[in-house]
């Protein structure tokens, strides 16, 4: 076989609209970026905090770097368990309330070993059709069946764990705050339907953690449902500005997760500096709590100025803004004239969202000022078709 079908993917990509190509950041991760040469508002970042760029981690980075090194040179269960791992593990889970924690290379890697050490074949495990892809992925490897309910569903999810009660093991998957809809998972009912059938529940906080009252820990902890929730997952590369994951649970699930979980046995484990970042992005996560009060303000400031344009927003009610355009051309279109005006808001395309709900991915940060806010509504009434 040659290689020319390389070149004919990509043609079939460009055709339907879908064919990605980089982009380049110069300087730090602010509200503002110089993207491709040029400064724009950034509308595209998951640094909601606004804590990518802040002294404290990067003085935290040096320190431990002076003190450690800068690698690890071997996996966790090898010679590469440091002190520093240990003290972020207690740091997550005094931080999330739980008994303890594990640490990850980063939440794809959670969520793809977790989930296929938790369950294999003969088990169900049921997720949400508009999960992220690192937890498709994980469904797929464990190689247990995948019940997929319709998004927020909680009558599919019942029909599903009614037809599966003979099986061995059930886990339900989800995320919290949804990455690409910025809207909920009714979290209550999911652990209520669990307990009802006997299921265990993991919850993925990626775009949670950080941004939730009354500290940062997420949207189990905001529920007080930290005990009936076998696994919470979430990353430290998104509100806490830094790299690396965590996973949240008890005692039992963390030696169960270093005994059995390939993607934390088989893989160089974190770095000193990137822990003591985190380290310290929990501290700024939990004392400053008006970062978060300033993301909410924004978000609805930005929300209501779009609608007031007339466009179109899904059901988000935090820092995620879905505008739906639907075709992915189209889609595309939008963001390049906001982004030759000078705002930067992502065009989100299958396969990262179903056909025909291709969308900008808004996303607010606490380091966004009212001028900036001003200044993208300006852009984006002028850049309306
Ligand atoms: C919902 C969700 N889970 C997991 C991940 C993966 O986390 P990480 O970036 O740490 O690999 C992401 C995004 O990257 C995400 O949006």
């Amino acid at each position: 076989m040659g290689a020319d079908f390389i070149e004919s993917e990509l043609s079939r990509l460009t055709e339907a609209g879908l064919y990605r190509k980089l982009r380049r950041v110069e300087g730090d991760q602010g509200p503002t970026l110089v993207l491709d040469g040029r400064e724009v508002i950034n509308f595209s970042s998951n640094n909601y905090l606004g804590i990518a760029n802040h002294p404290a981690l990067g003085e935290a980075a040096k320190l431990a770097i002076d003190r450690y090194g800068s690698g690890t040179g071997a996996s966790r269960l090898i010679s590469g368990n440091m002190t520093l791992h240990e003290e972020l593990e207690r740091k997550i889970a005094e931080f999330k309330g739980t008994e303890a924690a594990l640490v990850f290379n980063s939440g794809f890697q959670v969520n793809v070993g977790v989930i296929s050490a938790l369950v294999g074949e003969g088990d169900v495990v049921f997720s949400d059709l508009l999960n992220h892809a690192s937890i498709i992925d994980g469904c797929r490897l464990s190689r247990a069946r995948a019940a997929v309910y319709a998004h927020l569903d909680m009558n599919q999810l019942e029909h599903e764990l009614k037809q599966s009660q003979v099986v061995r093991r059930r886990l339900i998957v989800t995320e919290s705050l949804f990455s690409m809809d910025g809207d909920e998972a009714p979290l209550a009912d999911i652990v209520g339907l669990a307990e009802r059938y006997g299921a265990v529940v993991m919850v993925d906080e990626a775009h949670a953690t950080g941004v939730y009252e009354p500290n940062g820990a997420g949207l189990v902890a905001k529920l007080g449902l930290g005990d009936r929730v076998l696994v919470q997952m979430g990353t430290l590369g998104k509100a806490l500005g830094g790299f690396g994951a965590y996973v949240a649970g008890s005692k039992a699930l963390r030696e169960l997760l270093i005994n059995r979980c390939r993607s934390f046995i088989f893989t160089t484990a974190l770095p000193p500096a990137v822990m003591a970042m985190a380290i310290a992005a929990i501290d700024l996560v939990k004392n400053e709590p008006e970062r978060r009060k300033v993301l909410t303000d924004n978000s609805e400031r930005l929300r209501a100025g779009l609608r007031g344009l007339g466009y179109l927003l899904g059901d988000s009610g935090r820092q995620i803004l879905p505008l739906m355009v639907g075709d992915a051309n189209r889609c595309m279109e939008l963001s390049q004239r906001l982004l030759e005006r000078g705002v930067f808001a992502h065009g989100i395309r299958p396969p990262t969202v179903p056909p025909g709900t291709s969308r900008l991915r808004i996303t607010l940060m606490a380091t966004h000022t009212d001028e900036h806010i001003n200044q993208a509504l300006e852009t984006y009434k002028a850049a309306k078709d």
